[in-house]
Parts: C-alpha cells; structure tokens; sequence
C-alpha cells in the first residue's frame, strides 16, 4: 500500500522555479531515496511536505486521503516528521529549553538518545554542541513524533561512519515496523545499502524511479546530471583522482603538542606548501578542536602553532586569518551571513584585505568574485539573500570566499558536506590545484572512502592522540577504519 503519494507539486520564488513538478510515491514498510544534484528541489519537497512551505498547486495524499498540510502541526498530524538539513535548535537555548519551546517529549527523545547509546547532557547549550551530536538530536526529535514518514534531509551528510551507522539502525527498525523514511543523500553507497527504491529529480522535476540494486549508482547519477554527465559518472568511484605527486615544499604550518584541556592530547604533525594533509578520525575523537585551535576559534592550552617559523598567538580567527590560515567551518550557517547576497558573502575577506590600499578596487573585486563563483558552480538563480540557496549551494559559498581571497593554509572541515557527486570532484580538483600553485591544505571529511582521492598523506586522531600517519595509497577505507578505533596494526592484521 502506498503511504504518501505526491502529484504535481510546485513551488516558485519570484522567477525562481524551486520545484517544478514533483511526484513521488512512497510505499508503506519502504526505505525511499529521494535524489538529485545541489538545487534539484529536494529540501524543497521535504518542506512541502512538513507544513513548512505551502505548495503553488499540486496534491499531497496520506493513506490514500488527500490531505492540506497548512502548518508543521498539520504534517505533524498527518504522521510526517522530518530532520531538516540544517540543525533546527536554537544555539543560544539549552538542548532541554529547545525541547519544552517545540513542546516535544523529553522523555522520548531521552529514549531514543539510549537506543542510539548516546550520551547527551541536555542541560548542555546547543552552541556548545559539535555538529554531528546535533544532527543526532534532531533525528530524536523527529523519533519522539513517532511519525508514519520519516524525512531525513541530509542527516548523514556531517556524520562520521559510526554515528551514520546508528541511524542505519534505526532506518531499518522504522522500515520494520511497517513504517517508512524518506531519505535524503549524495552518498550513493550508502544510498544503494540502505534504501529500497529511489526517485530521482532533475531541475525540478522527478525523471525517475528505481530499484536499488548493485550497480543502481552509474544509472542514478545520470539521471541526475542528465546527458552530460558520463564522465562524472566514470569517475564517481574510482579511487584514482589523485594528480601527478606534488613537490613537498619546507613546512609551512608546525604544529607541535597542541593541547586543549580533555580534547587534544598533544598533537604534532607539518604540513608543508603544495601538500593536501587528510584528518580521518570517528566522531568526537579530537577533530574539531584541532581545526577551531588552529582557526583561532579556540584557544590551545598547550604546545605551539608555527607557522613559516613564527610561533602564532591564536586569540580570535582575525589573528589566523592575518597569518594566512583560513577555515571552512563544519557549520556553514556559522560561516554565512544569510540575509546577504552570494557577491557579499564571497567578498567578505576581500574588503579587509584590498581597503588596506586605501580603496576597494570594484573591478578586480568583481572579477575575483565571478571566478570564483565559476570555478565552484554556485547556483546563482537566488543570490540576493545566500539564505534561499540550496544547501549544497551555500557548502559551495564558504569554500569561494577563500578561493577568491587566497591564503596560504585552507583548513577544510567537511568542506564537500551536502555537495552532489558531480560537484564533488571538482571540488577535490581545486583543492589539489590550490595545493600545486603554493597553497596548503588540511583536510578532514567524515566520508572516509574520500581521503584516498584528494589526500597526500593522512593522520588519524582517537582520542585526542594523533594515532597514525599514512601515505594515500595505503589510506584505503579499511586501514582508515582500523587506526580511527584505535586499533594497532597488529590488531587490524589479527582481524
Ligand atoms: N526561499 C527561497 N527563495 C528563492 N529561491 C529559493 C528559496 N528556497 C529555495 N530556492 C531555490 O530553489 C531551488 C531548489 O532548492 P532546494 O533547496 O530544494 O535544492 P536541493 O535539491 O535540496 O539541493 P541541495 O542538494 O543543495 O540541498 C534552488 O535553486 C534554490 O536556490
Ligand atoms: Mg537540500
């Protein structure tokens, strides 16, 4: 039987068609994908669906009753929750004070923190939560609703592979009780692994359905990227993107025995010019306060960052910034003036760094400004505000605004979070190309299967401690696994 039924849904902004005509199906007991590239209409549909957004014409049907989801309470009601794509707690509130204000059981979303063996504090504030643990949250949220339909909007797409893992299990328990999920990814493996079926959309519009069997990748991406997409589609997975070796320069950035109360344990490694460096580690293993120390988000408690030899004084990320270490933060909102248009927010490093001569050149500004918004494809149809991007689009801002500024180390946190497969790549390319023109960048993905392509060497973190250091080619999948557990190579060859 079917559980939703979607006919002719659109939904236009001004001149901007969001969804052209989507239908969509999703059977009861079913895990469904919903697919296609940054701007497709996906979070679109979903915020159709949840009473978020009203549709311009279309029908929405629930068990075979068509029903009008005029508000979230409505979706609620009709037995649809979703998990945004972006974090939907309010950072300055406590975990607990955001659950009372949207009038959600605290018990339940307790109950499933334990299911998921999650340990939370929700007397915690949600700023104060990193990212990933976030996103978990949410999905507890939307659990506590114990909806017909769940929708899940990219909630892997910050999520390490044993917090992704957890929500596996859920998925399928949801899926075994008779229940369905709606589900949201570029990851196409896991897409393929997890999923029954899968719709797909092309500006707009869905342009297919099918069964996700082995192989269902190749024909998914070119219904995505229509036509023209055979060589993206080649390269989705092959592990071998990787240039020519790159010349390994003096070392640019030093870190040594970084520390930061119970997170970092005396971390050092170098990153030298012309070098992309990759972090793999499991969630919470040390990550985030590695890259916020060296961004000048967080000040390091011991140990030195040295960078061309000048020991550095992080207090703020201005004094970063000045030194030539920029970040792209696992949080975009973070990054992102949302009200602003797409030209400002690329800009932003750029005033700082031409008023120094007295005067903003408009020109040159411009022109950096356009290339960058080239070399990325960003989808500038709604540039006014960067808030009615597409997510993926907005990714894609925060990594422009560097690439038009120049720096001299990129710390890239998740930079390619929510990026379609066939931008995804490109993304890569450019920053093995920033990397070859003089540049330095250090990476971590919580996509392990990645590093291998765009990665020179790697380092692995648990707890804290800086574990393991690799060349790429042995940084396959598997080896990363096993030193991100804390595994020895002993272990991991005993395995
Ligand atoms: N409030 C808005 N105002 C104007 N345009 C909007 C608004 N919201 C979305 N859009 C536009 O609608 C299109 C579809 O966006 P949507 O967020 O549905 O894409 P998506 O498939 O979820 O992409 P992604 O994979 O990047 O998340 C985009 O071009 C986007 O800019
Ligand atoms: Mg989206």
């Amino acid at each position: 039987m079917d559980l939703l039924t979607v006919r002719d849904l659109r939904k236009t902004y001004g001149a901007v068609v969001a969804l052209q005509s989507g239908n969509l199906t999703v059977a009861a007991g079913e895990i469904h994908a919903l697919l296609g590239a940054n701007g497709a209409g996906k979070s679109t549909m979903v915020k159709m669906l949840t009473g978020v957004i009203r549709p311009d014409s279309g029908t929405i049907s629930v068990g075979g009753r068509a029903v009008q989801l005029r508000s979230p309470a409505a979706a609620q009601r009709a037995g649809l929750a979703a998990v945004f794509q972006d974090p939907a707690l309010a950072p300055d509130l406590t975990v607990l004070e955001n659950l009372r204000l949207t009038g959600t059981s605290v018990s339940a979303v307790q109950r499933w923190l334990q299911v998921m063996t999650l340990a939370v504090d929700l007397r915690q504030l949600v700023g104060d939560l990193p990212l990933p643990l976030l996103r978990m949250l949410d999905l507890a949220r939307a659990l506590a609703r114990e909806p017909q339909l769940l929708l899940l909007d990219e909630i892997t797409a910050a999520l390490p592979s044993d917090l992704a893992e957890r929500v596996f299990v859920v998925m399928r328990q949801w899926r075994d009780q008779g229940r369905s999920v709606l589900f949201i990814s570029h990851r196409l493996a896991e897409v393929r692994a997890i999923c029954d079926r899968a719709t797909v959309l092309r500006d707009g519009r869905d342009v297919g359905v099918l069964d996700l069997t082995e192989g269902s990748e190749e024909r998914i991406v070119e219904l995505m990227l229509g036509p023209a997409a055979q060589d993206v589609a080649a390269g989705t997975h092959a592990a071998s993107a990787k240039t020519e070796l790159r010349e390994r320069g003096a070392p640019l950035l030093e870190v040594r025995d970084l520390q930061l109360a119970q997170e970092l344990k005396g971390i050092s490694f170098t990153l030298s010019r012309g070098e992309v460096l990759g972090v793999a580690a499991l969630e919470g293993q040390g990550q985030e306060a590695l890259f916020d120390c060296l961004a000048g988000r967080r000040t390091a408690s011991g140990g030195e960052i040295v960078m061309k030899g000048k020991s550095l004084r992080l207090r703020q990320p201005y004094d970063a910034i000045r030194n030539g270490v920029v970040l792209v933060p696992a949080d975009r909102l973070l990054a992102l003036l949302p009200q602003r248009s797409v030209h400002e927010n690329i800009g932003l490093p750029l005033y700082n760094r031409l008023s120094r001569w007295g005067m903003i050149r408009q020109s040159q500004e411009r022109e950096q400004i356009q290339a960058a918004v080239a070399k990325l494809q960003i989808d500038t149809r709604a540039q006014r505000q960067v808030r009615w991007l597409s997510g993926g689009n907005q990714q894609k801002v925060t990594i422009a605004r560097w690439v038009a500024s120049g720096f001299d180390v990129l710390l890239c946190f998740d930079p390619t979070r929510g990026i379609d497969v066939g931008t995804k790549r490109q993304i890569y390319r450019l920053l093995q190309e920033l990397a070859s023109q003089g540049a330095a960048v250090l990476l971590f993905t919580s996509e392990l299967p990645e590093i291998q392509l765009v990665c020179d060497r790697v380092i692995v973190l648990y707890e804290g401690k800086l574990v393991r250091e690799l060349p790429a080619a042995e940084a396959d999948e598997a080896a990363l696994l096993h030193a991100a557990h804390g595994l020895t190579r002993a272990e991991a060859v005993a395995l």
